[in-house]
């Protein structure tokens, strides 16, 4: 996989500081609460897993599975729920874990669905914010790093389903997804 990448952009020990640095403030903010941490599947795996265990702080963890981009590279626009959480959050402080904030589209459906079922608050971390794909406003309170305006994969992200398992988070090279 190492070849398809053009460059990295994260390496794993920049990512595990930010897990911790980010932990450490998600222990802080919900210090005395328990909040239902919803990861985003699938592109959330790795972040969460890493993320709830730099948090000491009782929480309880659910799942939501939404989809948008198909396995290519653009947004459909059309965001579709493909698997719904268990818990319900009515009345509950929510926190939402995502890989990537990118249009914002995915990350709005899921503010209103949760603020829909009456959460008592709903707070946003995501290992990645690209503020200049933005296509609606969706706002984040935790946030790794800004990326710039490039399709990245790794540490869960994906082009066509793979390298999701790439430890660090790299820009793909364009040939790889230019016959798309
Ligand atoms: C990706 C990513 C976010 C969303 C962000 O999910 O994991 O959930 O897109 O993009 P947006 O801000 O433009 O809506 P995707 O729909 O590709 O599903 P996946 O996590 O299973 O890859």
């Amino acid at each position: 996989m190492d070849n398809d990448i053009l460059k990295v952009l994260y390496s794993q020990n920049e990512i595990k500081e930010a897990c911790e640095r980010l932990g450490k403030q998600i222990q802080k903010e919900y210090e005395g609460k328990t909040p239902v941490v919803i990861g985003v599947l699938k592109g959330a795996v790795f972040f969460m897993a890493d993320i709830v265990r730099a948090a000491d702080t009782y929480m309880q963890m659910d799942f939501i599975d939404v989809s948008s981009y198909h396995g290519g590279t653009k947004s459909s626009g059309e965001v579709e729920l493909v698997t719904d959480i268990t818990l319900d959050v009515a009345g509950r402080d929510v926190l939402i874990i995502e890989d990537i904030v990118d249009t914002g589209q995915t990350l709005k459906f899921l503010m209103d669905t949760f603020a829909n079922r009456g959460a008592n608050s709903i707070k946003v971390c995501t290992l990645l914010d690209k503020p200049a794909g933005r296509l609606v406003e969706a706002n984040s309170d935790f946030i790794g790093f800004e990326v710039p305006n490039e399709f990245v994969v790794g540490y869960g992200l994906d082009y066509d389903e793979k390298y999701r398992n790439l430890p660090y988070i790299g820009v793909l090279k364009p040939k790889i997804y230019s016959h798309n």
